[in-house]
């Protein structure tokens, strides 16, 4: 996207877009610009701390983290920004993102992590919530996700079971 990035996308590695793609589906969606990167909190530290000082300088309103096991890198933004942050727990190969979920979820009192549920349907959310903070001062997209949940619900009213044989 070449407009102004409202929300930055970041994750601990190329093998998080397969989720953290649902995050940045979600914003294109409704037409909000974002920047999503891969940058490790521990394999790139100096680069993270960079980034998440020149995006908020350029104005982001939210970072939406993504990092699977010892998933610390939407704490350590929370800890170098007041911005909201939103965490989504990547799934792991042996613990299945319950180390992902406990390490971004169990926050120390004082720097909060906004935490999302464990993969596709985290990083959707996140990417949803994203665009729920921005409508508290854009009304157009106030609009876009109230027929966003009108849908979903006409959907649902408009499912039928097939009959049993
Ligand atoms: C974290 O470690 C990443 O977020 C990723 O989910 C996990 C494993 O990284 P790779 O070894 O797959 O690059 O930093």
């Amino acid at each position: 996207m070449d407009a102004k990035p409202l929300v930055a996308i970041i994750m601990g590695s190329t093998n998080d877009w397969d989720i953290m793609q649902q995050s940045a589906r979600a914003l294109q969606d409704f037409g909000v610009a974002y920047d999503a990167r891969v940058i490790s909190a521990h394999r790139s530290p100096d680069l993270l701390l960079g980034y998440i000082e020149a995006m908020s300088a350029q104005g982001v309103q939210c970072f939406i983290a993504g990092a699977g096991g010892a998933a610390h890198l939407a704490g350590v933004i929370a800890g170098k920004t007041t911005l909201p942050v939103l965490g989504v727990p990547i799934p792991s190969k042996y613990l299945k993102g319950m180390d992902s979920l406990l390490s971004i979820v169990q926050m120390p009192k004082g720097i909060p992590v906004a935490t999302f549920a464990i993969g596709e349907a985290g990083a959707a959310n996140a990417g949803l919530f994203a665009v729920s903070l921005l409508a508290l001062n854009d009304k157009q997209l106030a609009q876009k996700l109230i027929s966003y949940r009108k849908k979903q619900a006409e959907q649902i009213a408009a499912t039928t079971l097939p009959t049993l044989q």
